[in-house]
């Protein structure tokens, strides 16, 4: 059971850093559908890129469910203060603020302060690049699965997401700069990168809203 974060005292530190809580504080600050459901396109990616950084090291047992949940986490909550606080001044840090408030872990907020260009904040760790790498690129996936005729993610496949990331009349709030920088500072190619997000996204498709509705 999660408690509500809207109601805790100042300073009082959470207990539950969990996904689930995550989701609740996210929930609790954003009404919007689009907002929650970029959030979760945003965590598909972010958590499968988790989950080959926890192969890589190695890592089993709590190391491994820890970083699971700290790139998922971090995912869920990197724009949760958007809905309320949009504007450049506000947007991640009064959510920043509020997190550290809670106590959720510094590398989450590091993380969600780098994923914004303007805070100059660098992003330094495997964690803070996924998360820049996989925003941007997760909304326009959505965007190619939304004109396909059955809206379905199945749909999507890399090559047209590449030529589709060269046509600017397409998806216009989608920064391509941020896109083609993020998978070059994540060490990756752009087109394993988009296939590995698209992939992410696949298996999430019934969450994302993206299976697809049959042709009428
Ligand atoms: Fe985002």
């Amino acid at each position: 059971m999660t408690d509500n974060p809207t109601s805790l005292p100042q300073n009082t530190p959470r207990r539950d850093y969990s996904r689930a809580a995550a989701w609740a504080l996210l929930c609790s600050w954003t009404e919007g559908e689009s907002l929650r459901k970029h959030a979760l396109g945003v965590e598909a990616c972010v958590a499968a890129y988790g989950l080959a950084e926890a192969d890589r090291l190695g890592l089993t047992g709590p190391a491994r469910d820890a970083l699971l949940n700290l790139y998922a986490t971090t995912a869920l909550l990197h724009d949760f203060d958007y809905e309320r606080h949009p504007s450049l001044d506000e947007h991640p840090f009064v959510g920043v603020s509020e997190l550290e408030r809670q106590g959720w872990p510094a590398e989450l907020r590091t993380a969600i302060l780098g994923h914004a260009t303007y805070s100059g904040v660098p992003r330094v760790t495997h964690l803070d690049k996924v998360l820049f790498a996989c925003d941007e690129l997760s909304g326009f996936l959505t965007a190619c699965a939304l004109v396909k005729p059955t809206r379905s993610i199945h749909e999507v496949e890399p090559r047209n997401v590449r030529k589709k990331l060269k046509d600017k009349a397409f998806a216009r709030g989608v920064n391509r700069e941020d896109v083609y920088l993020g998978a070059q500072e994540l060490g990756v190619d752009l087109e394993e990168h988009i296939a590995f997000c698209l992939a992410a996204m696949q298996l999430r498709a019934a969450d994302l809203g993206l299976t697809g509705t049959p042709p009428a």
